[in-house]
């Protein structure tokens, strides 16, 4: 088995990217899965990556809202978390045959079945690493939609990404790419990020 070399690379405007070489072996065609715990800014981010690059922008799941026209809460609570991630899958597998394609996956997408390996094998995996406080900021405002922490206090919340976290990092560890993303607050720092991680995969830009 080939032998992945890993190194970092840092950037001056404080983001980091850790890169595995597989990355030089990337043809532009493929899809571009953006992984991370919930609120880790992978919608947030793919949008404006789509934007700069022309590249299509899907988010798993809105995507899966609309195949199954129903939302993600509604999956959740009518048919349970394990028929979700039965779906999750099947339309995970849909999207990496798309070309051009810039994918937000959802928190545990690549954490279930062989997920990651899938992503991995088709694509250019992502991991948008953000620090527990930032969050726990962020999932406090955004609960809502979210059925797993939709109905906890903010202690359990706290508590909640930290063990989650340990459960889910190996899982996203497995990522080609990981991209510190907790400055993604303002247009500014989200184009800085955009550009970093152009850059770095050799995205094609719009302008
Ligand atoms: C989930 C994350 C959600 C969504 C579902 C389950 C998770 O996506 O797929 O609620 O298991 O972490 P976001 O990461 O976009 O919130």
């Amino acid at each position: 088995m080939a032998f992945l070399a890993t190194f970092w690379l840092f950037t001056p405007k404080k983001h980091s990217l850790h890169v595995s070489d597989k990355i030089f072996t990337f043809a532009s065609m493929r899809p571009i899965f953006l992984i991370g715990f919930m609120g880790s800014g992978k919608s947030t981010l793919g949008r404006a990556l789509s934007r700069a690059t022309g590249m299509q922008f899907i988010d798993l799941d809105l995507y899966i809202e609309c195949r199954f026209h129903a939302s993600v809460r509604d999956i959740f609570a009518s048919q349970g978390e394990d028929a979700f991630r039965d779906i999750e899958r099947r339309m995970l597998k849909e999207v990496c045959d798309f070309e051009d394609v810039i994918v937000a996956c959802g928190g545990g997408t690549p954490c279930f079945f062989d997920n990651i390996d899938i992503m991995n094998r088709s694509g250019i995996t992502v991991m948008l690493d953000a620090s527990r406080p930032r969050l726990l900021q962020r999932l406090k405002l955004g609960r809502r939609k979210r059925p797993l922490i939709a109905a906890m206090t903010d202690e359990q919340l706290e508590q909640y990404i930290s063990e989650a976290l340990e459960i889910r990092m190996p899982y996203y560890s497995k990522a080609s790419v990981t991209f510190m993303a907790d400055r993604l607050d303002s247009a500014d720092q989200i184009n800085e990020s955009v550009a970093c991680i152009s850059e770095i995969l050799r995205l094609p830009a719009t302008q």
